[in-house]
C-alpha cells in the first residue's frame, strides 16, 4: 500500500513538475517571441506601443495612427465589427503586425450589472463576486473587449471620497480577498482564452487616502502605514496574477504615482517580481504638471518612463516626447524597450497573436438567465440586516406601500462606473414588488429623485402608507452622487429624505427604509425613526428581486459592513482597525449630559468627540439576521506558538433562531505590544457558512507568523514576540479575546 500511494505522489509530483515546466517553457517561448520581435522594432514603432487612445469609431485619424504604428491600445471602442476594423489594420497593414489590446471599465459588470464592489464585498461571498467578474467577462469579451480596469482595490476609509463605492471598504483584507477573486473571475483558467480579459489592479497606490476624501487629492501617509494597509491588497493581486496594474492619480507624500520609482520600480518590480504591465490612469502623466511636480509634457514622459510606466493613457506624453528624450540621451532606449516588453508580454499571454479577432456572433450572451440569477443572488447576500423590530420578513398583510425615490429609479440601483449597463433591463424593487403581490402594493415615489426638496409629493405617500398595513421606504442617494469625482462632505441623507420618513413614521404604520447608496452614509435619525433597516450598496441589475428576496423572507440577509456607518460625518476617518491611543475613550461625558459651567476638567482626558462619543453607528462586519448565532468562547491549541509553528483558533457558533441562515464568521488579531503601536485588531479570515436553525458548527482558524508579520521600527517586515489577542465574532465590535505568545 505504501509503495502505491509513494508511486502516486511520485507522479503527481512528476505531472506537477511537467507542468511547471510546459509553463515555463510557454513563457520563455513568449520572452524569445518578445526579444525577436523588440529586435525588429523601430523607436517609433515601441512608442507607439506605449500609447493607449480613446476609441472614437473607425475614422481616418485613427486609422492612419494605427497604420503608422502609433498606437498600442484602445478603449471605450464597443462595437466587434469596428474593434475587428480597427485590429485588422494593425495585424495586416502595418510593418510587423502586433495587434491592439482593446480595453473598458467592466468595473462589476458589463451588461448584466452586479452589486457595486462596495456591495459584493458587504456579501462576504468570495466564490459569488468569482462568478459575477467571470460573467462580466464572458459578456465583455463578446464584443470584443479583452483588458477590464478592474479590480479596484484601494482601501477606503473614507466615505467622503465618491470613489469608496468601486472598493471593497475599509479592511485590507477584505480588498486583498476580494479582489484576487475578480481577477479569477476576470483571467479565468487562462489568459489566452478569447472569453478571458486581462485585469488591473487599481489605482496603485493608496488613493483611497486622499486626504479630506477629496478626489485626486493628496494623500500623506507614512511608509509603515502604506505597506502594512494599502499594498497588500496590491501584493495579493500580484499573486494572483493580476496581468496590468493601473497607476493612481495622487500623490504620495508629494510624489504622484506615475512618477513614483520607489513605488512602481523597487515595490512592484524588485521586491514583488511583477512582470505584467504597468498602465497610466486618465492623462495622469501629464497631470503631474498641475501637481507642480513636472513643468511640461515633455518632463512628465520624462518622469513616467523613468518611473517604470509602460502605457500612457489618453495623455500623450509618450507618442509626442519619447523619441526626441530617447534621441537627446535623457531617457535611455533600454527603458523604453523594458515597457514594450512588459506590453508585448500582456499580449502574447491573451493569445492576440494568434487570435486577434472577435468573433462577431448573431446574439450577444448578454442578461443569460443563470447570469441574472447570480446577479440575484449577489444583490440579496449583499444587503445588510442594520435594524429589526420583529416587522421582516414580510410574510403576511393585506397592502404593502411602496414609496421613496429609490424605490423605481433603474437608473440608480446600477451604481457607479456601469457606462454598459442598461436601465431598461434592470429590475427595480418596485417592479419586483408589484410582480410578487400585484394589487396588494400600492407605489407612490414622494420624491422623485435623491436630492428632491420639492415636498408636495410627500402627502401621497403619506396617503398610501395610511392605506397600507406596512410601509417600504427606498431612500438612499443617486448613483451620480457616488463615483469619480463625486465626493460629499455631508454624508446624510439628500433632499427631504428624512423629512419624508417623519411624515411616514407619523402614520404609525410600521416602517422599512432600505437604503441604497454608493458609501456609508450617516442615517442615525433615521435608524431611530425606522422599525427595520436594510443597507444595500447599489445592487445592480437584479437589485429588486435581490432585495425583495430578503425583505419577504425568501433569502435570510447575511450581508455584514465591509465599512464603518459614522454616527456623524464628523467622526471621519472612522473605522476599527484604529489605534488604541495612549488615552482611549473612558469615561465619556456627552454633549447634552455636560452640566452648565462644569469645570474645565470635569469631562475627563480622554479620545473621543463631545458630541458623538467614540463609537461609530454601527461598526464594520456588523449585520443582523432574522436567525441569532450564539458564539462559544475562542479555544486555542496551544498559549504559545514560535514564528514557524501555527496554533489554531476555534469557536462553535450555534443558529438559536427559526430561521436556517447564512453567517459571515469573522476572525481578528491584535497585537497587544509591539516596536511600533498596532492597530486594536486586524481582520485575517473569515467563512462565511450556511447553519440551519438549531445546528452547531465549530469553525477553526489557522493562526501563522505571516498573520502576525508588521512594519517593524526599523522598516523591516516580520513579527515580534509578544502576546497577541484572538477574537472570532459576528462583526469586528464582538466577542472576548483569548491571548497567546509569539515566543
Ligand atoms: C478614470 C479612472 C480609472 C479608469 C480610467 C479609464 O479616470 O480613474 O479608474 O479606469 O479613467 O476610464
Amino acid at each position: 500500500m505504501k509503495n502505491v500511494l509513494m508511486k502516486c505522489l511520485m507522479a503527481l509530483w512528476v505531472a506537477a513538475g511537467l507542468v511547471s515546466c510546459a509553463s515555463g517553457a510557454k513563457e520563455d517561448a513568449t520572452e524569445k517571441k518578445i526579444d525577436d520581435l523588440l529586435r525588429q522594432m523601430t523607436l517609433e514603432e515601441k512608442i507607439g506601443q506605449m500609447n493607449q487612445l480613446q476609441g472614437v469609431g473607425y475614422n481616418e485619424d485613427m486609422v492612419s495612427q494605427i497604420r503608422e504604428g502609433g498606437v498600442g491600445s484602445i478603449l471605450n471602442d464597443l462595437n466587434p465589427d469596428t474593434i475587428n476594423m480597427l485590429q485588422r489594420v494593425a495585424v495586416e497593414e502595418t510593418r510587423l503586425g502586433i495587434p491592439l489590446v482593446f480595453a473598458r471599465d467592466v468595473i462589476h459588470g458589463f451588461k448584466t450589472i452586479f452589486p457595486i464592489p462596495l456591495g459584493q464585498a458587504a456579501g462576504w461571498n468570495v466564490d459569488l463576486v468569482e462568478q459575477g467578474a467571470r460573467i462580466a467577462a464572458y459578456e465583455a469579451t463578446s464584443v470584443g473587449i479583452r483588458w477590464t480596469f478592474a479590480p479596484m482595490i484601494d482601501v477606503s476609509r473614507d466615505p467622503r471620497w465618491g470613489r469608496i463605492a468601486e472598493s471593497c471598504g475599509e479592511d485590507t483584507y477584505l480588498n486583498a480577498v476580494m479582489g484576487a477573486a475578480m481577477i479569477r473571475g476576470f483571467q479565468g483558467e487562462s489568459l489566452s482564452d478569447p472569453r478571458s480579459m486581462a485585469a488591473c489592479a487599481k489605482h496603485f497606490a493608496a488613493y483611497g487616502a486622499s486626504e479630506s476624501g477629496k478626489d485626486y487629492n493628496t494623500t500623506n501617509i507614512p511608509e509603515r502605514l502604506l505597506r502594512d494597509v494599502y499594498l497588500p491588497p496590491f501584493k495579493a493581486a500580484v499573486d494572483a496574477g493580476a496581468a496590468t496594474f493601473m497607476c493612481s492619480f495622487n500623490d504620495i507624500d508629494g510624489v504622484p504615482s506615475s512618477g513614483n520609482k520607489w513605488l512602481n520600480i523597487d515595490v512592484l518590480r524588485q521586491e514583488w517580481g511583477y512582470d505584467g504591465m504597468l498602465v497610466s490612469d486618465w492623462g495622469s502623466i501629464e497631470q503631474m504638471i498641475p501637481h507642480h511636480f513636472c513643468s511640461d509634457l515633455k518632463d512628465a514622459a520624462h518622469k513616467a518612463a523613468i518611473a517604470g510606466v509602460d502605457m500612457d493613457m489618453m495623455g500623450f506624453a509618450y507618442i509626442t516626447h519619447l523619441k526626441s528624450l530617447v534621441e537627446e540621451g535623457v531617457v535611455k532606449e533600454s527603458v523604453i524597450d523594458e515597457a514594450v516588453r512588459n506590453i508585448l508580454r500582456l499580449k502574447f499571454r491573451l493569445g492576440l497573436f494568434d487570435n486577434p479577432y472577435v468573433a462577431v456572433v448573431d446574439t450577444l450572451p448578454f442578461y443569460q438567465p443563470a447570469s441574472l440569477e447570480v446577479a440575484q443572488r449577489v444583490a440579496a447576500e449583499s444587503a445588510i440586516l442594520l435594524k429589526n423590530n420583529n416587522v421582516l420578513p414580510l410574510k403576511s398583510f393585506n397592502r404593502v406601500a411602496v414609496v421613496g425615490p429609490l424605490a423605481d429609479a433603474p437608473k440608480d440601483q446600477v451604481g457607479t462606473w456601469c457606462f454598459d449597463a442598461e436601465p431598461e433591463h434592470c429590475v427595480t424593487p418596485m417592479q419586483a414588488i408589484k410582480e410578487r403581490y400585484g394589487n396588494k402594493v400600492v407605489a407612490v415615489p414622494g420624491l422623485t429623485y435623491s436630492r428632491d426638496t420639492n415636498k408636495q409629493g410627500i402627502a401621497q405617500a403619506v396617503a398610501a402608507a395610511r392605506s397600507a398595513d406596512v410601509v417600504l421606504f427606498f431612500a438612499g442617494e443617486e448613483s451620480l452622487l457616488t463615483g469619480e469625482a463625486h465626493c460629499r462632505a455631508d454624508l446624510t441623507l439628500p433632499g427631504a429624505q428624512t423629512e419624508m420618513l417623519k411624515a411616514l413614521k407619523a402614520t404609525g404604520k410600521p416602517v422599512v427604509m432600505i437604503v441604497m447608496t454608493g458609501r456609508p452614509m450617516v442615517i442615525t435619525e433615521e435608524v431611530e425613526l425606522a422599525d427595520a433597516v436594510i443597507y444595500s450598496f447599489h445592487a445592480g441589475t437584479m437589485a429588486g428581486p435581490g432585495l425583495a428576496d430578503v425583505i419577504f423572507g425568501d433569502v435570510v440577509p447575511s450581508g455584514k459592513l465591509p465599512a464603518t456607518l459614522p454616527l456623524m460625518t464628523g467622526q471621519v476617518p472612522v473605522y476599527y482597525a484604529h489605534k488604541n491611543t495612549g488615552r482611549p475613550a473612558a469615561d465619556m461625558i456627552l454633549i447634552d449630559d455636560i452640566p452648565v459651567g462644569a469645570a474645565q476638567s470635569s469631562l475627563g482626558f480622554t479620545s473621543f468627540h463631545l458630541d458623538a462619543g467614540d463609537s461609530p453607528l454601527f461598526p464594520f462586519g456588523y449585520g443582523l439576521s432574522y436567525t441569532t448565532f450564539d458564539y462559544s468562547p475562542v479555544t486555542l491549541s496551544a498559549a504559545e506558538m514560535t514564528v514557524d509553528g501555527t496554533i489554531e483558533a476555534t469557536c462553535t457558533i450555534t443558529n438559536t433562531g427559526k430561521y436556517d441562515a447564512d453567517e459571515v464568521i469573522q476572525f481578528y488579531i491584535g497585537d497587544k505590544v509591539a516596536s511600533v503601536a498596532r492597530p486594536v485588531k486586524e481582520l485575517k479570515g473569515f467563512k462565511k457558512l450556511h447553519i440551519e436553525s438549531g445546528e452547531s458548527v465549530t469553525v477553526a482558524f489557522d493562526i501563522t507568523a505571516e498573520q502576525l508579520a508588521f512594519t517593524r521600527l526599523d522598516m523591516t517586515r516580520g513579527t515580534e514576540p509578544g502576546e497577541f489577542d484572538v477574537w472570532i465574532a459576528s462583526d469586528s465590535r464582538g466577542g472576548e479575546p483569548v491571548t497567546f505568545v509569539l515566543k
